[in-house]
């Protein structure tokens, strides 16, 4: 689809000619209502003629476009801004281009030369800008561009004044990129390279006449349009080429030892590694930049990748803390977990699950007959050992714990899970990956309860920065991730997390202030609190429970995901499911902007041995015989237990096409218990009526028995109840 600007109103200062003239065209042609500013200025700032900007205009309109002219200078920015409200009602677009040159080799620059410069291109764009500010913030749009160039981005010979001035524009596009961003405000800078009048004088003919305008204005185009989600860049752009920009720095070296202080001498002897561009980082915020010097505070502290100078040890080649042949199989010391319903509930709802889906109550509701724990709170006993910071306390693993991101997990379970308990979980390192610009700590625990081993999980913990210390790069222990299928999703099912969701999830022990505090986000270059992955993760794998296993819990076996992207509380998550054999293979997106957040993923289920596939069928007509001759044998066995737990007399009468086709009586009161087959001759204390099929949805927990009962599937006569013991013997006892 073509890109248009119908609605948008924008203003493009020095519009007169060169590169403003043709943004102004090209925004008119695709829609847009088009403020031309110029000033008429001459080229190094003198004089002033309405000329300029009315031939823009006449020549807009002549081709149907809609304009209207400004002769202010920008340095009255609001007068510009006040233009576009009065012709068209709003402002949304800004592109900072009015410039003049006075080039002057440095000792000759006057106070003039270096004012008039800053006034035009950095003081100009200031004022523009801040006077579109509001109304761009009001109706939460806004597009920027600031105009640098490469004489400031690399210096140039005789443009001391200019140079300052455009690379100053690019400070002031940064800050706003920030500032602007939660109001959909994206301000990003451009170095044009045009044949332009301010060019004419610098290059030969030939090539300002090669390098027209229209190859530039393109890229203006798409920066300002509202699906360009590109902030805070920097491009070059010229002839039809365009180049991103970044910033690049040096693993540096640490000039200081502990206790000792910091001389021009060690700086010195330090300077090659400072220069050194091996492995440089690209540091994207001031976060970021800080972060990694203050981390140099504890390294000094520690005496940890400190030169001390060519008296000593060479330093190793690498800035990695890390030994493979040492951390790999060393062992946390194992860590305690206890537990009672309370946390299963809480999990519970940290992962999004409500009394609004009654079937969501077995997982909310301690009460509730078939209440249980959802299997992925298995990742919860075993992440204490990570939660504690042990990881960074092993022989080997000298990791810097802000740099730690999670990046995979997988978890199996041998056993449902208990709702209470104490369980104990031991945690290896079963190896470590040479990412280049990372490591990856495998971390396996194992969760027992008592010697009985409940679940194991695998961590995969990324450590940004802490790679190149020359280690295999894969594993075959990693459990591996699996795309899945090419078709469309099988299922998808969509669910909104709250505002409060990682405030309630960390709730559940992973206290790490990313996921709460504003402050600490924004360090680790967020906009604000993340959810957590493993919420996200719990999330998809309760939606692969419910739509795939009715909720039981017993049939999960194992979830495999990637962690791509963070979540933000509030955002929806849509679970993409894709259904081959035991396996459920998944994806999960944020709704809002259709971002990955949960990659190579699957959930593994336990075949259904328990349920109406693999049900012997009943030799006569109906399938309730064997659950009743279940049943019964299991009466028999508890030697008279269930008799003392329950003290009630059951009848069940068998329906079939509407008619009654067979009565059971389970007595759990008299002597030690007994089945009865037929008419009964004793009181029952509660009578049920059920369809055979309605029966067995009931005993394989597909239907609910309360849910049975109130849309009539399940007839109730006598003490009602008493339907919920009978409820537990069914599910207890029933299971073939
Ligand atoms: P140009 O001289 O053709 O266009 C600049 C326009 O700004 C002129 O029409 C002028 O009248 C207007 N102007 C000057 N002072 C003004 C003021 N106070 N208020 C309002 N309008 C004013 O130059 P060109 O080449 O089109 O440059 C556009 C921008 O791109 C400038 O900011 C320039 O520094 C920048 N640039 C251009 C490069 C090129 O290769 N053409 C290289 C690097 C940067």
């Amino acid at each position: 689809m073509s890109l248009t600007f119908d609605r948008r109103v924008v203003l493009v200062t020095g519009a007169g000619g060169g590169l403003g003239k043709e943004y102004a065209l090209a925004f008119a042609e695709r829609g847009a209502s088009v403020v031309v500013n110029d000033l008429g200025a001459d080229s190094k700032g003198g004089g002033k003629s309405s000329a300029a900007a009315d031939k823009v205009v006449d020549e807009i309109k002549a081709k149907g476009g809609k304009a209207v002219a400004n002769y202010d200078s920008v340095e009255d920015g609001e007068k510009l801004v006040q233009a576009a409200l009065d012709a068209f009602g709003r402002i949304d677009i800004v592109v900072n281009n009015a410039g003049i040159l006075r080039d002057r080799s440095f000792i000759r620059t006057s106070d003039l030369d270096w004012d008039l410069i800053h006034r035009v291109h950095l003081r100009g764009s200031f004022l523009v800008t801040r006077a579109a500010w509001n109304h761009m913030k009001k109706q939460k749009f806004g597009r920027i561009i600031m105009t640098a160039s490469a004489a400031g981005i690399y210096g140039n010979f005789g443009q001391a004044n200019y140079s300052a001035a455009k690379l100053g524009l690019l400070g002031l596009s940064n800050t706003l990129a920030i500032e602007g961003r939660k109001y959909n405000i994206h301000c990003n800078t451009i170095a044009p390279v045009a044949g332009s009048r301010l060019t004419e004088t610098v290059m030969p003919p030939d090539l300002v006449a090669a390098l027209k305008p229209e190859y530039v204005a393109p890229m203006v185009l798409w920066l300002c349009h509202e699906q360009c989600q590109e902030n805070g860049g920097l491009f070059e752009v010229g002839a039809g080429w365009i180049g991103k920009l970044r910033w690049e720095r040096t693993q540096g070296g640490i000039t200081r030892q502990r206790n000792q202080p910091m001389t021009p001498e060690a700086v010195r002897d330090q300077w090659d590694k400072v220069c050194d561009f091996t492995d440089a980082t690209k540091p994207t915020s001031v976060q970021e930049s800080l972060q990694s010097i203050v981390s140099v505070l504890s390294k000094v502290e520690s005496g940890q990748d400190v030169d001390a100078g060519p008296t000593s040890a060479p330093a190793a080649s690498s800035t990695s803390g890390i030994n493979p042949t040492a951390a790999v199989g060393q062992k946390l010391p194992p860590t305690t977990f206890s537990f009672s319903h309370t946390q299963c509930i809480l999990y519970a709802l940290g992962v999004g699950m409500s009394t609004k889906d009654p079937d969501h109550l077995r997982f909310l509701y301690e009460g509730h007959p078939d209440f249980g724990c959802l299997p992925t709170f298995g990742v919860i006993p075993s992440q204490a050992a990570m939660m504690d910071g042990g990881l960074s306390s092993l022989p080997g693993l000298k990791i810097d714990l802000t740099q730690v991101l999670h990046g995979e997990q997988y978890l199996e379970l041998y056993k449902s899970l208990p709702t209470s308990g104490q369980l104990t979980s031991e945690a290896t390192i079963a190896d470590i990956l040479d990412k280049g610009s990372g490591a990856v700590i495998l971390l396996e625990v194992n969760t027992y309860s008592g010697d009985e081993l409940l679940c194991f999980n695998q961590f995969s913990v990324f450590v940004v920065g802490a790679g190149g210390f020359g280690g295999k790069r894969t594993s075959e222990k990693a459990k591996p991730l699996v795309p899945p299928p090419q078709r469309a999703p099988d299922v998808v099912l969509v669910d909104s997390t709250t505002n409060d969701q990682a405030a309630l999830y960390r709730l559940s022990g992973d206290w790490n202030p990313l996921h709460i505090d504003p402050s600490f986000a924004a360090m680790g270059g967020f906009q604000a609190p993340i959810l957590h992955g493993l919420c996200s993760f719990g999330f998809a794998a309760r939606h692969v429970l419910k739509q795939f296993a009715g909720n039981d819990p017993g049939r999960f076996k194992a979830i495999k995901v990637r962690f791509v992207k963070p979540v933000m509380p509030g955002q929806s998550l849509q679970t993409e499911m894709w259904k081959e054999g035991s396996r459920v293979h998944i994806q999960c997106k944020v709704k809002e902007t259709g971002a990955v957040v949960l990659s190579g993923a699957y959930v593994d289920l336990h075949e259904t041995a328990e349920t109406s596939q693999c049900l012997p069928q009943a030799e006569g007509d109906l399938q309730s015989e064997l659950v009743f001759a279940e049943i019964g044998r299991r009466i028999q066995d508890s030697g008279g237990e269930l008799v003392k737990k329950v003290n009630a007399v059951f009848g069940w009468e068998i329906t079939k096409d509407g008619k009654n086709v067979a009565e059971w009586t389970i007595d759990l009161k008299n002597g030690s218990g007994a089945l009865h087959r037929g008419a009964y001759g004793g009181k029952t204390d509660v009578t049920f009526t059920a369809s055979d099929e309605d029966f067995m949805e009931v005993v394989q927990g597909k239907l609910n028995p309360q849910k049975a009962f109130f849309s009539g599937k399940l007839k109730i006569r006598g003490n009602v109840m008493l339907g919920q013991k009978l409820e537990v013997i069914l599910k207890d006892h029933a299971r073939l």
